[in-house]
Formats: structure tokens, C-alpha cells, sequence
């Protein structure tokens, strides 16, 4: 990818920044000199004018803004790229008039106020001081894209990078350049922000109780944006978090892009950016697809990878947290075209470390879902200060998938109606007492076919449930133990399959 149009996408968040700075500070009473003209698409204008110490006008990639922020920022003024142009004046709505040159790369079309000869210094030591900075930055990106492929070369989902034109980058291709080791995680914030407001929203894929969730564009490309109702908006906050500290890059687990918050008249509105995937949640997907015993077992099998990767802690480099989901189910589950699956939604989940001694489980107000939750859950019994407890509870939810699964897995030439674990037993949303009843008192589990018994791909994942669905949490199986039994009837079925080959 091209280095200046990464530089592009920084710099347009750095300027981006400015008129929130302007809204978030709302200037100190003594910067408030000038009456500046405010045009902006985020309705922080008032009257269409602001003041402020300074009156500015923006222009990024063809997207023009004017408003006014507060002296000490005023650094901020200096830069005019290809792509971007800046220009700040001081004055009674100095700003009104200023568009970008014919090249967008030299000075405003308008005259602006001759500045004094001292300012004028300041302003070239900090455009020379901008330039070299913005060099260093080029070749630092370019040594780190070097050492990042080589480090980790399989690190984003290949059917999602395509390059719609020229030298745009692909959000594949910005994450690599900022491919971030150690610590590394999401874009820098000001660049995710400067994404998400690129996006433009095509269609909704999606509503709930959530809010909805939306097929976008940016740069040509999908991409998911899922927009929390303002009930939920602490999923928004903890999902976010978990995206912006943890080292989540896994293809069993949805590619995060960007997060942003932003504000119309006076309602928050919370975005969470993500890769988009056409075939939908797995729900969606159980609903018009039935499978073969193979696509079966590699579904469950990329389900139990994500849910590994969730678990497991990491103490290398590459260090991560172990991290329970808490709301694990077929609709917080996304089909790849690729035949696997990838687990979304972390707005509940709880983050773990033992090396560092902490367990952090969040203030979300929300619960899981009532019909995939474990008999603890139902019984209170759960031990809510101990991290084991939560992953156990996932792997009940996990057993609870691989059934939903199962059932429109065609074997003997037969695949049962798509249904939710329990449909026989609940009513449609079913309250908790409903569900204690049948989990807890009655102890009941999701029947089984018996065609399943008569594969041995299929009796294999049904002796596997069983053990994800006992009542004590403890003698459930861990996601390691189900990947790895997974892991080996894959292995077989692909021998078997060879071995059949080989006979024809
Ligand atoms: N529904 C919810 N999230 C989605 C995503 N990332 N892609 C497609 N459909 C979705």
C-alpha cells in the first residue's frame, strides 16, 4: 500500500480531531475572541458560527469543514498535504470564504490576514518540523510492515483484502501497517475514527434488542457496522475496550476495524466496525442450509478454535488475557465463505489474567441469553470471583450450538427443521423461572436424533455435548479438550477420504 495514503487516513484523523476539540472544550472563556463560521455533518454547530481563538476551514479528501478552536491548539493549523489542506485565520468569520487551492497543496484561495513576522516563523519551523516528522513516520511504517509480515504472515482474512483502486489501501492493509507487536492491538483511535466516519451504510442486515447492524462501505470494500441502542451502550464500551487492548487478530473470532462515538443532536450514537460476512450469523444461516457430515464438523470445529482462543491466556509477547464470552450462541456467531465460522459479540465478556492476578468482569447491566444459559447461571449457584465458572458456562452454550448444528446435518439422507435448543420444552422467550424449571429441577437436555448415532463423525460430536451439558460445571469438558477431539476426526474424515480415493 501506498505510504501516503496511510499518511492520509492519520493525518485526516489528526484534523478530524480538531473541531471535536473545539466541541468537546467549547474554548476557554479567553480564546473566545473570534466569531468563526461552523459548517461541519456532526450538528455540533450552533447558528453556524462558533467562537473561538481561532477560525479554521479543513478540507480532507474532498470533505470540507469550518468551525473554530481554542488558541493553545493552534500547531494544529500548519500542513497542507496532497489530499488534506488546512488553513487557520484570525478575524470576524475570516473562515467564511477560504476553499481549497485548484492542486489542494499550496495556499487558501482566499488572502488570509498577514500574520505577523514571529508567527510567520513559528509557522515554517512547524511545517518543517510537521514534514520531518511525518518522514520519519513513512519509513518507520515501512520498516515495521517489513518485520510484521514476516512475523505473522497468515494475520488477516484474505478474501476481505482487495485493492478497489490505485493506491487506496484496503483496512487489511492499514492494519498491517500499523501491524502493532507486543502491546498490539486496534488502530490508533483517531485513525479508526477517521474510517468509520469514511463509511457509508448500504443496507440493514440486522435488529434486535442490540440495536441493528448494517452492511457499509468504505473504500469500496464491506464492512459490518453495528450500531448499539443507547440502552446497551455499555456492550459498546466493553466490546470496544476489549477490541483496544487485547490481541484479538484470530480467523475464529470477527475482524474488528474501528469503534467510534459521535454525537447529533444530543443523542450518542455508538458504531462498532467490523469485517463483514454475507452469508450472516450462523442462526441465519441453520435456517436455509443444511450440511454434510464434513461441513458439520468443520463448523464446530473453527467454533471451538475461536472459543480456544477466547480461554487461553497468553504470556509471550503476544501477550492476552484469557477472556470468557458469557452470551455464546448461534446468533453471536457469523458463517465465513470459507465454511467456517467466527464467534462476534464480546460486549458481556470477562477478562482474565493469572500472571498479572486480576479478573475483571466488567459493570455491564446485561445478562446472557436465558435459553443457552448453564443450570448455575439459572440457580444462582455460579462463583461469580472465579474465572473457571465463566468458561464452563460457555462451553455449556457451546454444547447448545454443536445441537443446533447437528440437526441440519443430513445423515441417512435426513436433516431435522432448523429449531432453538429447548424449542420442545420453553415458550418463545422463555423467562428464567421457565428455563430454571426445565434445566435445573427437571435436569432435561436437548434431544438427539438417533440417525447421528449411525456416523461416526456425528456420534463423535454427540458423546461431545453430552459432556459439555453435565450439570456440574466442573466435569464439563474444557474448549481445548473439544478442539482437540475435533481436531482428530478431522484429521480422520480427510484420511478416510484419501484412503477412499486411493481404493477408487
Ligand atoms: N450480522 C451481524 N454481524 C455481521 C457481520 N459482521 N457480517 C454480516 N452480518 C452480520
Amino acid at each position: 500500500m501506498g505510504s501516503t495514503a496511510l499518511l492520509t487516513v492519520v493525518l485526516a484523523g489528526v484534523l478530524l480531531w480538531i473541531p471535536t476539540i473545539h466541541a468537546d472544550n467549547h474554548g476557554a472563556k479567553n480564546d473566545e475572541k473570534h466569531l468563526c463560521i461552523c459548517e461541519n455533518d456532526k450538528g455540533t454547530c450552533k447558528n453556524e458560527t462558533c467562537r473561538g481563538g481561532v477560525c479554521f476551514y479543513t478540507w480532507v479528501q474532498g470533505r470540507e469543514e469550518r468551525g473554530c478552536f481554542s488558541e493553545s491548539i493552534r500547531e494544529q493549523c500548519s500542513g497542507s498535504f496532497e489530499g488534506f489542506f488546512v488553513h487557520c485565520c484570525r478575524g470576524h468569520k475570516c473562515n467564511a470564504f477560504v476553499t481549497p487551492p485548484p492542486n489542494n497543496s499550496g495556499e487558501p484561495t482566499t488572502t488570509p490576514p498577514e500574520p505577523p513576522r514571529s508567527e510567520l516563523w513559528i509557522a515554517v519551523s512547524l511545517l518543517l518540523l510537521l514534514t520531518t516528522v511525518s518522514v520519519c513516520l513513512v519509513l518507520f511504517l515501512r520498516y515495521r510492515h517489513a518485520t510484521c509480515r514476516l512475523r505473522d504472515p497468515e494475520d488477516h482474512d484474505a478474501a476481505m483484502v482487495k485493492v478497489p483502486s490505485g493506491d487506496e489501501p484496503t483496512y487489511g492493509e492499514i492494519f498491517d501497517e500499523f501491524c502493532t507487536s507486543g502491546s498490539g492491538t486496534g488502530l490508533p483511535y483517531l485513525v479508526q475514527r477517521t474510517m468509520a466516519r469514511q463509511i457509508s451504510l448500504v443496507a440493514c442486515v440486522g435488529k434486535g434488542r442490540y440495536g441493528e447492524v448494517w452492511r457499509g462501505t468504505w473504500m469500496g470494500e464491506s464492512v459490518a457496522v453495528k450500531i448499539f441502542s443507547s440502552r446497551d451502550e455499555q456492550s459498546w464500551f466493553r466490546e470496544t475496550e476489549i477490541y483496544n487492548t487485547v490481541q484479538l487478530r484470530h480467523d475464529n473470532i470477527l475482524g474488528f476495524i474501528a469503534s467510534d462515538m459521535t454525537s447529533k443532536n444530543s443523542s450518542t450514537q455508538l458504531w462498532l466496525v467490523t469485517h463483514f460476512h454475507e452469508l450472516g450469523s450462523l442462526y441465519d444461516f441453520l435456517q436455509y442450509s443444511s450440511l454434510e457430515p464434513e461441513s458439520c464438523l468443520k463448523m464446530c470445529l473453527s467454533v471451538a478454535c475461536g472459543l480456544v482462543h477466547l480461554h487461553t491466556e497468553i504470556v509471550s509477547s503476544q501477550e492476552k488475557p484469557a477472556i470468557a464470552h458469557r452470551d455464546l450462541k448461534s446468533r453471536n456467531i457469523l458463517v465465513k465463505r470459507n465454511g467456517q465460522c467466527c464467534i462476534a459479540d464480546l460486549g458481556l465478556a470477562v477478562i482474565h489474567s493469572q500472571s498479572h492476578d486480576y479478573l475483571d468482569v466488567g459493570n455491564n447491566p446485561r445478562v446472557g441469553t436465558k435459553r443457552y444459559m448453564a443450570p448455575e447461571v439459572l440457580d444462582e449457584n455460579i462463583r461469580v470471583d472465579v474465572f473457571e465458572s465463566y468458561k464452563q458456562t460457555d462451553i455449556w452454550a457451546l454444547g447448545l450450538v454443536f445441537w443446533e448444528i447437528t440437526r441440519r446435518t443430513i445423515v441417512n439422507g435426513i436433516a431435522e427443521e432448523y429449531r432453538p435448543p429447548f424449542f420442545d420444552l420453553v415458550p418463545s422467550d422463555p423467562s428464567f423461572e421457565e428455563m430454571k424449571k426445565v434445566v435445573c429441577v427437571d435436569q432435561q437436555r436437548p434431544s438427539l436424533h438417533n440417525r447421528l448415532h449411525s456416523h461416526p463423525i456425528l456420534s463423535a460430536i454427540v458423546k461431545i455435548m453430552k459432556e459439555c451439558w453435565y450439570q456440574n460445571p466442573t466435569a464439563r469438558l474444557t474448549a481445548l479438550r473439544v478442539k482437540k477431539t475435533l481436531s482428530k476426526l478431522d484429521l480422520d474424515s480427510d484420511y478416510s477420504i484419501e484412503k477412499l480415493k486411493r481404493d477408487i
